[in-house]
């Protein structure tokens, strides 16, 4: 942040200095804090299913860094003048929901008037301090494992576009509703070794790839044939159905990425477009990443393996392939 003076502290693991899901502080040798905290404008017409996807977005980021969410507090911005209560009782209902089968517990929050509607969580959540997953430890050989589709800000556009089918919306909002507890869960269950995880939100999967490769100074293969999409997606992307955000964010990373000629400008669109309560990125070791795949399927959860780490970057490097 710049000008800004910013103290670190000895106990800090992961702070500002370097870009990470979450802050992580140390308490002692068995328990560290996770603090994270986000909040969106809504992202479908119903206010439970809005509720449902802030929430899961804004536990994601202590997925992401290996944690149990703990504690929670609702952060709203809401329009008291122009809108009816009801919405934001059926927002914090979904949430409520979510919240639950995080097994986190909600312990207060703060409301202000707001001529936007936004809301979301700051979440608490605990991790052993060796167990860690940062953005940025990634090895060379690692496969890259991704656990939910993408392409939901493409089909956010075509939704409000009305040209989205009904399943589209129904599989857009459960993929974005879906808690990103069941990688975590496996991980530890069947301890698993990862060397770096992070999760897929508004710089799209390519930019948070980017910034796995950054952090873990590595060349990044991203193969774009094995990566999931929303169904039909692709149509609309090709359809121009693509959010301001998506060219952005390629814009932003241009100078550290490859493309292949084979790639169309679509599913380019697609691996940069920004996603609400995306996938985790997960870095496992290649002999693993087989294994770590099959038991998410057996476990009920969805993996699918998108990329490897081939080689030392300084500046950090993805090939889109
Ligand atoms: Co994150
Ligand atoms: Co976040
Ligand atoms: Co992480």
């Amino acid at each position: 942040m710049g000008g800004l003076k910013i103290k670190s502290h000895p106990n800090l693991i992961v702070g500002l200095e370097s870009p990470d899901d979450a802050g992580v502080y140390k308490l002692d040798s068995e328990t560290a804090l996770i603090q994270t905290l986000d909040f969106l404008t809504p992202v479908t017409d119903s206010p439970y299913e809005f509720g449902q996807i802030a929430a899961a977005n804004s536990l994601s980021d202590v997925y992401a860094m290996g944690g149990k969410p703990i504690t929670v507090m609702n952060i709203v911005c809401f329009p008291s003048k122009d809108m009816d209560e009801s919405v934001l009782t059926e927002t914090l209902k979904g949430a409520l929901d979510k919240i639950d089968e995080s097994g986190a517990t909600l312990v207060g929050g703060h409301t202000v008037d707001d001529p936007e509607f936004k809301y979301g969580l700051s979440v608490t959540g605990i991790v052993h301090p060796d167990k860690v997953l940062t953005n940025a430890a990634a090895q060379t050989g690692d496969s890259i494992i991704l656990t939910k589709p993408v392409g939901t800000g493409i089909m956010s556009t075509a939704i409000k576009a009305r040209i989205a089918k009904e399943e589209n919306i129904k599989e857009a909002v459960k993929v974005m509703s879906t808690l990103n507890r069941g990688a975590v869960s496996v991980i530890t269950q069947f301890k698993f070794k990862i060397n770096a995880c992070t999760d897929v939100t508004g710089f799209g999967l390519a930019g948070h790839l980017l910034e796995m490769a950054k952090g873990s100074k590595k060349n990044i293969n991203l193969y774009t044939k094995q990566v999931p999409l929303l169904k039909n997606v692709l149509e609309f992307a090709n359809m121009g159905m693509v959010p301001a955000g998506a060219h952005k964010n390629r814009k932003f990373f241009q100078e550290i990425i490859e493309v292949d000629k084979e790639v169309d400008r679509a599913i380019l669109d697609l691996m940069f477009d920004p996603q609400t309560s995306g996938g985790l990125l997960i870095s496992v070791e290649k002999s693993k990443g087989k294994a770590f795949v099959e038991k998410m399927k057996t476990s009920g959860h969805k993996a699918w393996i998108i990329g490897e780490i081939t080689h030392d970057s300084n500046s950090g490097f993805l090939n889109i392939i």
